[in-house]
């Protein structure tokens, strides 16, 4: 069987590709497994909207109307996804982001509505950001000079949660980058009784690029932007003192946004900490994946997979991703 090989070419001893031979095999051996109940799918809901609105940058993403937010969580039970995180888009907004904390406001109802429907099968998130709410865009209220005035926003943030946990969350997504937000959320929550809302925290956010189509998603009013609050995408040491930092404030879990530029964050976060870390798989990796495939450029769906799985293997436990539907039915085929 073994003919000679040329002269002074060895035979090779260890053989990786064994491992390799069957899909039994690999299977066998795969060191990463990506499952439904690891993904978390992020929903837009509009106020006064009654149907579906497709985001041109987002193919396939739509802001919900109130009842198709709710066809789009018993799907999301159904297909045993992990979670479901909403955002809402307000009709009004103004300086201060009142829509935020009144409970008439469109996200307090979007979560009472989709934690009755499907609270026990599926864990409901919020994020807690004032940039949907405010009429400059900015996730905090600003000082009379223009800036994000840090400590106030936290004061609106803890009145945020409360709503939010009255609403019926069971768990807040504090995406703001504002110092301290976790300690200000956890014990606003506490000395109100809520001490089973847990909190995801946004802990290392930088100022992307990739957060783009996202703004339209949102009608966001943002000029200008966040650098002054978002982490700079060249620092990874500061990324992992965020998020020991929001442990140590309280977090339950500790997220790295965007996921596929920052897997090195994802990893060495993973390392420091002793909590779950998600991950978000930000709208512009999803619509710069849509869009190569839309040319026929890509295999979309190999293509979607391997990015989750990716990700994971960098270390998440759990992923944010608006293909979360879609992984699960593709994972079950
Ligand atoms: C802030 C928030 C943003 C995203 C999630 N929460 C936007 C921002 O910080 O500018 C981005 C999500 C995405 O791009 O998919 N409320």
């Amino acid at each position: 069987m073994t003919e000679e090989l040329a002269a002074g070419v060895p035979r090779p001893v260890t053989r990786p590709r064994r491992l390799r031979t069957t899909a039994g095999l690999r299977s066998l051996v795969a060191e990463t497994t990506l499952a439904p109940q690891q993904l978390v799918l992020p929903v837009f809901v509009r106020e006064g909207a009654t149907e579906p609105r497709e985001i041109s940058s987002m193919p396939g993403v739509v802001q919900h109307s109130r009842s198709s937010l709710l066809a789009a969580a018993h799907e999301a039970a159904e297909l045993g996804l992990g979670g479901i995180m909403l955002f809402g888009i307000p009709e009004h907004k103004d300086a201060v982001g009142s829509g935020a904390l009144d409970p008439a406001g469109i996200l307090n109802r979007a979560i009472t509505d989709v934690v009755g429907e499907v609270g026990d099968a599926l864990t409901v998130m919020s994020d807690l950001c004032l940039d949907e709410f405010t009429d400059h865009g900015h996730c905090g209220v600003l000082t009379p000079d223009g800036r994000v005035d840090n400590d106030r926003t936290l004061e609106v943030y803890a009145e945020m949660a409360l709503a939010h946990a009255d609403a019926g969350v069971d768990m807040v997504g504090p995406s703001g980058m504002m110092d301290g937000q976790v300690a200000a959320i956890r014990t606003a929550l506490d000395d109100a009784g809520h001490v089973d809302v847990a909190i995801l925290a946004y802990s290392a956010k930088y100022s992307s690029a990739f957060f783009g189509p996202f703004r339209e998603a949102v009608d966001s009013s943002l000029e200008g932007d966040r650098r002054t609050y978002q982490q700079d995408p060249a620092n990874a040491r500061e990324g992992v003192r965020e998020a020991l930092l929001d442990v140590a404030e309280g977090a339950d879990l500790v997220m790295v946004k965007p996921a596929l530029g920052y897997l090195d964050v994802v990893r060495r976060v993973r390392d420091a900490v002793d909590v779950p870390v998600a991950a978000y798989n930000v709208s512009g990796e999803y619509s710069m994946l849509e869009a190569a495939a839309a040319r026929g450029w890509i295999d979309r769906e190999r293509a979607i997979l391997e990015m989750l799985t990716s990700i994971r293997r960098a270390g998440a436990d759990v992923v944010l991703t608006y293909w979360a539907a879609e992984a699960a039915r593709l994972l079950a085929r």
